[in-house]
């Protein structure tokens, strides 16, 4: 037997295919802390589900909250990108699969708790899909995880190639749209969430779009986007509350300004932007001062 053969981890091995090793089988902590932070909301609703602390319609709060999640972990895998190169973190594209699969895990994990809700009645499920316009859009969205989700192993990567794979995976950005469409629509009072979700989405599409025009934005182009995406936050969150109720949108204006009822949408989006800005200062390659000025030949001793 050869050394190589010795140290080199069989096929067959299970190490290599869990969540947390990379493809030698060797343990990544990065990824073991996504993975149970990723896990962590399934487990609570699970415990809090055998604790009957969901409340009286526990099958509704359930779907809500992994609705919810859903959304979160699809705009936290929209994110590993821009932050990856904001913070030169490489190793955060190590976890953006395992990110991506779970979207559409706690997506699955949604509908199948709306079958709960609905007490398993299949034929009702599928009719109110396609009746209400919302589910139907939900629907569409989830399909279109699935898409993803099914191409996203190596051997798919490899079959469909690195350019269409690449195309196809940006069908991602269509799908979290629908995912907020449906998200505001079955709001139906209270829309500061979708509108929360939506600043962070602007600010996701604002650094691409920057990004493929320009290259990677400075620290103040970040300042900038910040500024403009937490601007057509507000406007959106402004147009969209003077349409519901009957205030101007002067008054709408004044109370983002009035703290005492908590920061408004466009306050976060802002905030996380601005954050984002002065971590891409700090991680700038500065340009060595250290090194001795170039000497004439002549004058070295
Ligand atoms: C077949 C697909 C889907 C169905 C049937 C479905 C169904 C539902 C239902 C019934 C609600 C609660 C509405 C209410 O109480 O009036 C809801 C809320 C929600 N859904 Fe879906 N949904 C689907 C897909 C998705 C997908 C793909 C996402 C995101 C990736 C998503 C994200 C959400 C969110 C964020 C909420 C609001 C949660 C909250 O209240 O905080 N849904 N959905």
């Amino acid at each position: 037997m050869t050394s190589a053969s010795i140290r080199r981890k069989p096929d067959w091995l299970l190490s290599r295919h869990l969540p947390w090793t990379d493809r030698t089988g060797r343990l990544i902590c990065l990824k073991l802390g996504v993975f149970l932070a990723l896990l962590a909301p399934a487990l609570l609703l699970l415990f809090d589900s055998a604790a009957d602390a969901l409340g009286a319609r526990p099958w509704e709060a359930a779907t809500h909250r992994a609705g919810w999640w859903s959304v979160t972990f699809l705009m936290l895998s929209l994110a590993v990108t821009p932050v990856r190169r904001i913070l030169r973190w490489g190793e955060l594209m190590t976890v953006r699969r395992m990110i991506g699969v779970t979207v559409f895990l706690a997506a699955m994990l949604h509908l199948t708790l709306y079958a709960g809700m609905q007490s398993w009645n299949l034929p009702k499920l599928a009719s109110e899909i396609a009746l209400r316009i919302y589910l139907t859009i939900g629907f569409v969205a989830l399909l279109g995880l699935g898409a993803l989700a099914a191409t996203s192993t190596d051997g798919m990567v490899r079959r469909l190639g690195g350019r269409r794979w690449r195309i196809l995976h940006q069908l991602v950005y269509p799908i979290a749209l629908l995912a907020l469409v449906h998200f505001f629509l079955q709001s139906k009072n209270d829309v500061t969430e979708p509108i929360l979700f939506a600043g962070f989405f602007a600010w996701l599409m604002g650094y691409r779009l920057w990004h493929w025009r320009f290259g990677p934005p400075a620290p103040s182009g970040l300042a900038i986007l910040a500024l403009a995406a937490a601007i057509s936050t507000a406007a959106g969150e402004i147009a969209c509350l003077s349409l519901k109720y009957p205030v101007t949108p002067w008054v709408m204006l004044k109370a983002h300004f009035d703290f005492g009822a908590g920061l408004r949408p466009a306050w976060w989006v802002v905030l996380v932007g601005s954050a984002l800005a002065v971590a891409a200062e700090i991680r700038r390659p500065k340009a060595r001062l250290d090194l001795e000025p170039a000497l004439p030949p002549d004058s070295r001793p």
